[in-house]
């Protein structure tokens, strides 16, 4: 072969690939050409198996014409692809009916429970007021949740009818919180006045479930030590709570009371809700509902936690959070908030 047969037929090659790549119908057709122009037994593969027998002033010119031939062609095949594969997408997406104004599936959203909207609406009232948050642990010894705030050994609160003790191994007894007022003595004993304190937390007692008593339930404490406080801050304060968090409106009474870590004690009652004060089942014909238990901090709790009752005073409170939240949200019976029926937990 010459070096001019070589070129002419490099020309052929090229204007019969080009066409014909450029025309191809499919990607298997683009395939096909591939094979014919470029695979072991290709045109082109072909033509150039004549490159050996060239000499070699003629083999440097037709080498790189070849090369070429083969790059351009490759590279035309490549685009032939890539241009089908587009194509045959396009008509795919087409022949979907893709309606764009269908809504999308709603994604069932999370939501706060009631009690910790409830809880969240009287932690916010109370930090207004000046109460930052503390903890305490569930599983307590028996010195902070009763011994440290005054209550005796033979005290009734102390009773297994009212008390879940538990096994733990460790030396001292352990309950289960009956309240968060250990809070107090545990953060008492740790920090001295001025201080004021909200704790909310889960509590626990040996009752039955009914509409009214839970086994578990929920309670926030506060407590408020610094020189010269009295009753009258309590009063102020827990009025102001307690219009914040039920309106303006509400009408509350300070009822005598006894506790042992407080003295003198009160309970806070409100005007019932349910039945406006008439009297009902709700609030035992009564019209009032015991909201909460306060009071000034007894000078045997101070002591116990190492505070001067001479020098320092204080009042505290514990409510109970369903309670409240039961005023709050028109809620009768306490079973509603633990039985968690997506019906009731969606209207909050
Ligand atoms: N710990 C009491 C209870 O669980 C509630 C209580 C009453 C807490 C008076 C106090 C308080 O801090 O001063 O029934």
């Amino acid at each position: 072969m010459t070096l001019q047969e070589f070129k002419t037929l490099c020309a052929q090659i090229e204007r019969e690939y080009t066409d014909k790549i450029s025309s191809a119908a499919d990607l298997n057709a683009v395939e096909e050409l591939r094979v014919a122009a470029l695979g072991r037994k290709g045109a082109l593969t072909e033509l150039l198996k004549n490159l050996k027998d060239f000499a070699i002033e003629d083999k440097k010119a037709a080498g790189p014409l070849g090369n070429a031939l083969k790059t351009a062609l490759t590279a035309a095949l490549e685009n032939k692809t890539r241009t089908l594969a587009a194509q045959a997408l396009n008509e795919q997406l087409n022949q979907v009916d893709l309606d764009l104004t269908l809504p999308a599936r709603p994604v069932p959203a999370g939501r706060r429970h009631p009690l910790s909207i409830a809880q969240k609406r009287m932690t916010d009232i109370l930090s207004k007021l000046g109460f930052t948050w503390a903890e305490g642990p569930w599983v307590e010894d028996e010195k902070h949740n009763f011994d440290m705030l005054n209550i005796p050994l033979h005290h009734p609160a102390r009773d297994a009818q009212d008390t879940f003790f538990v096994q733990t191994g460790s030396p001292l007894s352990m309950v289960l919180r009956t309240h968060t007022s250990n809070v107090q003595s545990r953060f008492m004993e740790k920090h001295k006045p001025p201080l004021r304190i909200m704790a909310p937390g889960r509590v626990f007692r040996n009752d039955s479930l009914d509409a009214t008593h839970s086994p578990v339930f929920h309670q926030i404490e506060g407590l408020y030590v610094d020189k010269n406080v009295n009753m009258a801050d309590l009063k102020r304060d827990l009025t102001a709570f307690m219009k914040g968090l039920l309106g303006d409106k509400t009408e509350i009474r300070f009822r005598p009371s006894f506790f042992p870590f407080t003295e003198p004690s009160a309970e806070v009652d409100v005007k019932c809700v349910f039945c406006a004060g008439k009297g009902c089942n709700i609030c035992k014909g009564t019209g009032w509902i015991e909201m909460l238990g306060s009071g000034v901090v007894h000078p045997n709790v101070l002591k116990n936690c190492g505070i001067d009752p001479e020098v320092y005073s204080g009042y505290a409170f514990g409510m109970g959070v369903e309670r409240l939240a039961m005023m709050m949200m028109n809620i009768n019976d306490i079973r509603t908030f633990y039985e968690n029926d997506l019906r009731i937990l969606n209207q909050f």
